[in-house]
């Protein structure tokens, strides 16, 4: 069984495979502009972030239903279970349904379907970060946070994601101000194709407890320094960053450089329906390619738990069952 790990940058939307894709098209009376698997498949090669958000978009668009929700998270479960995820923190883009004309009911009564009984099933305990997609108006934003109120016991956080580059966190202070005030934590995606400025920005108007990528963190060295001092943690998403060009390959993938500069790394699949991997997949891949040894791998499944939202005593609690793990 791989080493116990939490993962704390997945996209439920990015978990979507392929096949049940195609089960959720027929189910619903959709046809899709990928007439098979095959070619669908062909079209999962990405020069950078947009041109996989336009499919990203695209084939979301088969979720309709409570149930098809449901469904959506069961598989990652049981995936993210194989993979030795231990505890999930879910990220999920309520606007990418609701401008589509799902209501918000919908998306999260069927999230939850699935993950309320994820610990018992799975072993895998769960919670939902609501992502604000930043490149719509930040007054969208602010509404889809109140229309969330009566749902706040099934979320730990807010997030933002969606198209870096022209969208600085700055244009979401005041939602971001909006959602401390009613006790939810926060994090943003900064620094993945946005510049080290959008972290600082991140960090000192979003006041965000985790970094989402970050890796452009490396061209500021007063902000390497500041990351490490504040032991503010990046989720790091390997696989991702090189099919998304972010990365020329894995073997130029910065995450040493992060771990050496005293960094809060830890290692995660963002997407992984189409990027390759799931999480335990990506650690496999960093000891693979970047020769990564098992102290190191270890230190990345404690991070893991000591960058998660858990209470204090469940993340010891894991982390000690990392130590007892007899492998990595
Ligand atoms: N980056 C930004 N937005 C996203 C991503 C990502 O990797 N995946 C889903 N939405
Ligand atoms: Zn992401």
């Amino acid at each position: 069984m791989p080493i116990p790990k939490a993962e704390l940058h997945v996209h439920i939307e990015g978990t979507l495979e392929p096949e049940l894709a195609f089960t959720l098209a027929e189910r619903n009376a959709i046809t899709l502009p990928h007439p098979t698997i095959d070619d669908l498949r062909a079209a999962y090669s990405f020069t950078d972030l947009q041109s996989f958000l336009n499919l990203y978009y695209e084939l979301m668009t088969v979720l309709r239903t409570p149930q098809d929700f449901t469904d959506l998270a069961e598989a990652y479960l049981t995936r993210a279970a194989a993979q030795g995820v231990r505890h999930a923190e879910i990220f999920f883009d309520p606007q990418a349904h609701t401008n589509r004309g799902i209501p918000l009911d919908t998306v999260i009564n069927g999230l939850t379907a699935a993950l309320d009984t994820s610990h018992q099933r799975h072993g895998i305990s769960t919670t939902l970060i609501l992502c604000f997609l930043r490149d719509r108006p930040a007054t969208e934003a602010l509404h889809t946070l109140h229309q969330a109120r009566p749902h706040l016991h099934h979320i730990t956080a807010i997030g933002l994601d969606s198209a870096e580059l022209g969208h600085p966190p700055e244009k979401f202070t005041h939602v971001f101000d909006a959602a401390r005030a009613m006790g939810l934590r926060c994090v943003a995606h900064a620094g993945e194709e946005g510049p080290a400025s959008y972290i600082w920005q991140a960090l000192n108007l979003l006041k965000v407890d985790r970094v989402d990528h970050g890796i452009r963190c490396l061209e500021d060295p007063e902000l390497l320094a500041h990351l490490a001092s504040t032991q503010t943690p990046l989720t790091v998403c390997p696989l991702s960053n090189v099919r998304l060009r972010a990365v020329d390959t894995l073997a130029d993938h910065p995450l040493p450089a992060l771990m050496d500069a005293g960094l809060l790394v830890t290692v995660n699949s963002d997407d992984p329906a189409y990027f390759g991997g799931y999480v335990h997949d990506n650690y496999e891949a960093l000891r693979h390619h970047l020769g990564l040894d098992d102290t190191a791998l270890r230190q990345l499944a404690r991070n893991s738990f000591t960058a998660s939202f858990l209470p204090t005593e469940r993340r010891a609690e894991l982390i000690a069952e990392v130590d007892a793990h007899p492998t990595t």
